[in-house]
């Protein structure tokens, strides 16, 4: 086998709750009249911590704010993020998704979560994969988020595989930046694709099956 194991991403990987944040954080940046939050920006949110992701829309506002004032931002945003999840079900999980995930499974190669998000674990009970994972490394295991690569190598240690066995799966620069960083190899998904660094680019989830089967 070319891989022992594999580390998905989430949001954006697994499921499109990446749509979910781009939403909840403009309707943030409605509510500060931050001018002109695009989606260009949100591509700078992707894969990193929710604070730094707060920093790109805070650069759109003309005020400043307390270390207090950001807490309280960020859990806001949350709170719109979350009522989305909140209405997700295993309707949320493309058959694509789930065939090529129970392929590779099938195939007896070790499955892992490396996500930034402390709404991890909430995301994949509503989508129906709560136990589905061989390991989970989230927002909560870790102390740096990508492209620090800390949550893929905590990952890696969960399934008791070196780096050099297993592939990362991103739709982040930030999260294939830290894939690199960490001497994993990477497949880049979606907007990670722009990345020339990245060994493999998927035009869509199945073609993972043809790269590790
Ligand atoms: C990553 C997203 O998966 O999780 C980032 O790509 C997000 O955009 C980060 O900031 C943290 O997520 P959460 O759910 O803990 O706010
Ligand atoms: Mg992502």
């Amino acid at each position: 086998m070319r891989y022992d194991g594999i580390i998905f991403d989430l949001d954006g990987v697994i499921c499109s709750t990446d749509e979910y944040h781009y939403l909840a954080w403009k309707k943030l940046a409605e509510k500060l009249d931050a001018k002109d939050f695009t989606r260009k920006d949100n591509e700078r949110q992707r894969g990193v911590s929710r604070m730094e992701s707060l920093e790109v829309v805070l650069e759109k506002v003309d005020k400043k704010f307390t270390e207090e004032e950001k807490a309280a931002l960020a859990t806001e945003k949350n709170g719109y993020y979350r009522e989305m999840l909140a209405k997700m079900s295993e309707k949320d999980l493309t058959d694509e998704v789930k065939d090529t995930l129970d392929a590779i499974k099938a195939a007896g190669i070790k499955i892992a979560i490396g996500s930034s998000s402390k709404n991890a674990k909430f995301i994949l009970s509503r989508i129906g994969l709560a136990d589905y994972f061989d390991a989970i490394s989230d927002g909560e295991n870790i102390t740096r988020t990508k492209p620090d690569p800390q949550v893929f190598t905590m990952a890696a240690e969960f399934l008791g595989l070196p780096p050099s066995r297993c592939l990362v799966v991103e739709d982040a620069e930030a999260g294939i930046r830290a894939g690199v960083a960490g001497g994993f190899d990477t497949a880049a998904i979606g907007s990670a694709t722009k990345c020339s660094f990245a060994n493999y680019r998927l035009s869509t989830f199945s073609d993972l099956k043809a790269i590790v089967l």
